[in-house]
């Protein structure tokens, strides 16, 4: 060898030495929570440049003010060369930057089933590198039509046109493969125009419900992916599915209708099988399948499941099956569905519920209470001979005679019924439907029930909880919990409004309202990914209207007021909570289109409100212009915002134009020389105020009288509110904003009617859709619009966690964050209408935020926990900035604290990573 090449092959020894000695110098940062697309390890990934992400973790004893200076990925295409350290994928060296989301994969492309294995080093503000993260992977989807080898299969029972009429029995579909070799890994994809339950080897695959959830099928459809690799472990392999209607071919949401897709449910799937010999083998849907029906007799979402257990096929998904009875499958090739990845996780079985209370209303007929108002299904333990029918209808309330209450369910049947198989007693589950209920009527049982007899399945979309709210108030605690509640029953792939009667729709005004509040409860991003496709890309209509229901159904409308506008809202809190522009750049023309849509269906700058308006207010007017036009500019704003996201310097200057012509016509039409808000009828409302006030449409100069006026509306109702979709979101932050606090803890702390905790003391374990669901002495609503289980009022989340516990973003993606508690007085306190201690979290992109507060006689404690890598501007309440201490020193002793400023009530301070515990003991309780 020539000395020349020894002299480089030593200095590249010398360098790998190097780093490995640098890697061993590990500065004050882990990095932690690897996820790709906002999941962790997901497999079936088609977007080509997928975004990385991590949290960071302090290593030791120094927590604060912890900086991520620099990064480095590698990705590899195998684990062996992730821990040579070799990114034969992608090395992206050194990059200068504090990023820790939103970094797009930037290596060789990657083909379809391609893994990607990767680590992560960070560099701290010392410029120290971290160690190596742990590897993370993220395995590719199919990207390609031609890589589906797979047909679409059912099972049609008898050829032409299904009868809308009848519920058809569920398809039982298998196909048995041997497998001779050692296996190095095995991905099935899968999909259905219906919902599939896939079964492997004897056994239900996993917990996953309802799949591939819902879209407008007609424009695409989702497949999901499943490293089945363990479970492949005999000669013998049975890969089997079922496959019901579910929103493809079954009732669907209000339409009356079933087929509102298309009448045969189909499946289609691939199994690849990569062997350790290097070579492979797919396994695919196609006419070779075999196909049965069983015992699902029939299966709807919205009707319910008859199961007869007569005619269980035992061993039908596992090798050894007798298949000869069974009919080759119906290969469809008339199928042309676009295949597109699921974006977010599946609808899985996520808890049980036991039964709390048993009671018998009438002979034989036994309510099983859950406790819980709960979306999913019961378990019904069962004995009696073969052919025994036992029903179970599901309901959320009961009538004063203790039988179940079922008239706001409409015409969703919401039953399910057992044929018993006879023998010992045993477990019955329904498949391929959900009911929203607390109660469940048992009729036809062999004797006396115990509770242990029916358990309640909660499905949901699995998304994580990511935060925690406490407060001194017992029922604002119970509150909180039921916001989360409402999202457990309404995320099922879609948000919908209600998960009980014949609805159950992506209705996008009430996602809108409640999306922050989403996701400060759970992690939500990719839930929400999924949806704006199916709002700003499948329910847009020619003239730029976005649906008011998305997936959207033909029997409703577009582009109303508080409706449409979601397509801004949501994509703005993608931004706010995730520093997510992705999306905003795949659906920025879509909302271009949409502003377009409100330029030219307004006047003057001014709109009205389309059908909705101020839906479900006590009082005030529903409909108003004033109400449209705030809106309007609040859209306006939005894409203000979204068009500086994007750097779209034009399109800045034009809306931002817009908004100011906007709310000049906003005063001028509205504004009052006397401080009223009110429209050209002569109306006001407290809905005109909360918008008003909360989108800032009040000029400085006047603040002091309109506040006096929007206080008048509000004890016009007794001190009660009475706003509705439009008014409530904004009416808490836009009282604090006027400057009437006390007020704004007087309407949460509310008990009596109408308000959110005579709803938690009348026994609510969800948020109503009603104020006036059921009331004292007057009992229940409307059944023609009642439901018990609609997430919209828990918009009230997002205030708790924001103001009260004080935890927000400044900016996208809290980077910046801001702590602020707003407190009540000691007069309130006094009154009993204030709280005196709370305290919330939430576990955001950056890691973990916390915000905790207490004031007793000792005075006023706030404690602050803040990721690294994040900067936070604290505000302690404070009568006198100097009697503040932190960690019982002052502030210029205090580590890491810098003072900002002194600003209404308020001491503000910098503060990078760590904990603070902020004390005021000469804190009096000065309000704001
Ligand atoms: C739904 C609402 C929805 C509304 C439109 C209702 O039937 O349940 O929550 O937003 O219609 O006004």
């Amino acid at each position: 060898m020539p000395t020349k090449s020894i002299r480089a092959l030593l200095g590249i020894v010398l360098i790998a030495a190097m780093a490995t000695a640098a890697c061993k110098v590990a500065g004050s940062l882990r990095v932690d929570n690897l996820r790709c697309e906002y999941k962790t390890g997901p497999v079936g990934i088609d977007v080509v440049r997928p975004r990385l992400s991590w949290v960071l973790v302090s290593t030791g004893e120094m927590q604060r003010g912890l900086k991520q200076t620099a990064y480095r990925i590698l990705a590899a295409g195998s684990l062996s060369a992730l821990d040579a350290g070799r990114g034969d994928l992608w090395d992206s060296g050194k990059v200068v930057s504090d990023r820790q989301s939103q970094i797009e994969y930037a290596g060789q492309a990657l083909g379809s089933g391609q893994d990607s294995f990767w680590k992560v080093q960070v560099w701290d503000q010392d410029g120290k590198p971290s160690a190596w993260s742990l590897a993370g992977r993220w395995t590719m989807g199919l990207l390609n039509k031609e890589d589906w080898q797979a047909r679409w299969i059912g099972f049609d029972a008898a050829p032409g046109v299904a009868d809308p009429k009848i519920m058809p029995p569920a398809a039982y579909l298998r196909k048995a493969f041997p497998i001779n070799k050692p296996l190095r890994s095995a991905v099935l994809f899968a999909s259905a125009l219906g919902v599939y339950e896939l079964h492997l080897n004897g056994k239900p695959l996993n917990a996953d419900v309802l799949s591939p959830g819902w879209t407008d099928y007609r424009k695409r459809v989702h497949y999901f992916a499943y490293d089945v690799t363990s479970r492949l472990t005999s000669e013998d392999n049975v890969l089997g599915a079922i496959l019901g209607d579910g929103w493809y071919a079954g009732y669907l949401a209000f339409t009356g209708k079933r087929h509102y897709y298309g009448d045969k449910p189909r499946f289609i799937a691939q199994l690849r099988l990569d062997f350790a010999d290097g070579t492979s083998q797919v396994i695919a849907s196609d006419g070779t399948w075999k196909a049965a029906q069983g015992p699902i007799r029939e299966a709807d979402l919205l009707m319910g499941c008859v199961y007869d257990a007569r005619l269980e096929m035992p061993g039908w998904n596992a090798a050894g099956f007798d298949d000869t009875g069974w009919s080759a499958a119906t290969e469809d090739q008339n199928v042309h569905a676009n295949l597109e990845a699921h974006p977010s996780t599946p609808i899985r079985r996520i808890q049980e519920m036991p039964t709390r209370k048993i009671t018998e209303p009438k002979p034989g007929v036994f309510v099983f209470d859950m406790g819980q108002n709960m979306v999913g299904w019961a378990r019904l333990k069962a004995q009696g001979g073969p052919g025994r029918k036992v029903t179970l209808r599901h309901a959320e309330m009961l009538n004063p005679d203790g039988t179940i209450y079922t008239a706001n369910l409409r015409a969703a049947k919401a039953t399910d019924t057992f044929y018993l198989a006879g023998g010992p007693r045993r477990d019955y589950e329904p498949y391929f439907t959900f009911h929203g209920f607390q109660y469940v009527e048992v009729t036809g049982l062999e004797g006396r029930p115990a509770p242990e007899d029916v358990t309640g399945i909660v499905v949901h979309s699995d998304l994580p909880r990511v935060g925690t709210f406490e407060s001194s108030n017992a029922l604002v605690n119970k509150l909180m919990e039921n916001t989360v509640w409402g999202q457990k029953g309404n995320f099922l792939d879609v948000p919908t409004d209600c998960p009980q009667r014949d609805e159950r729709a992506g209705w996008t005004g009430d996602a809108q309202v409640f999306m922050k509040t989403a996701c400060l409860n759970m992690d939500s991003p990719a839930f929400f990914t999924k949806w704006l496709t199916d709002l700003c890309q499948d329910s847009q209509r020619a003239d730029g209207a976005l649906g008011d229901v998305a997936p959207h159904v033909d029997i409703v409308g577009f582009g109303n007021t508080g409706w449409g506008d979601a397509g801004l809202v949501c994509n703005w809190q993608m931004v706010q909570m995730y520093g997510d522009t992705r999306v905003v750049e795949q659906h920025y023309p879509a909302l271009v289109r949409y502003m377009d849509y409100l330029a030219t269906t307004s006047r003057d700058f001014t709109r009205g409100t389309g059908a909705y308006g101020d839906w479900v207010r006590l009082a005030g007017p529903q409909h108003s212009e004033a109400i449209g036009t705030a809106y309007y500019f609040y859209s306006t704003r939005l894409m203000v915002e979204l068009a500086e996201v994007l750097g779209k310097a034009d399109d800045v200057r034009k809306y931002r134009a817009q908004a100011e012509n906007i709310r000049a016509a906003f005063i001028k039409n509205f504004l009052k020389e006397d401080g009223r808000i009110m429209d050209a009828k002569g109306a006001t409302g407290q809905t005109f105020y909360a918008l008003a006030f909360g989108l800032d449409l009040v000029p400085p100069d006047q603040r002091i009288k309109v506040a006096v006026r929007f206080v008048e509306e509000i004890k016009k109702q007794d001190w009660h509110l009475a706003t509705g979709f439009l008014g409530t979101p904004f009416v808490l932050s836009a009282l604090v904003k006027a400057g009437q606090v006390d007020l704004a803890y007087r309407l949460v702390l509310n008990d009596t009617y109408p308000s959110w905790l005579l709803q938690v003391k009348l026994g609510s374990t969800t948020m109503w859709e009603r104020w006036d669901g059921w009331v004292p002495n007057k009992g229940f609503q409307d059944p023609g619009m009642n439901s018990f289980n609609h997430y919209w009022l828990g918009c009230v989340g997002e205030w708790l966690q924001t103001t009260v516990a004080g935890i927000d973003t400044d900016g996208p993606g809290f980077g910046r964050i801001t702590i602020r508690p707003v407190l009540p007085s000691a007069e309130a306190v006094a009154a009993g209408r204030g709280l005196t201690s709370a305290r919330g979290s939430y576990d955001s992109i950056r890691g973990r935020i916390a915000s905790g507060w207490k004031k007793d006689e000792t005075g006023f404690r706030l404690e602050v926990s803040i990721p690294p890598n994040s900067v936070a501007t604290v505000y302690v309440p404070a009568g006198d900035p100097s009697s503040v201490r932190e960690g019982g020193k002052t502030i210029e002793q205090a580590a890491g604290v810098k003072f900002l400023r002194y600003e209404r009530g308020y001491a503000v301070y910098e503060v990078g990573s760590g904990t603070y515990a902020f004390t005021n003991p000469l804190w009096s309780g000065l309000n704001f």
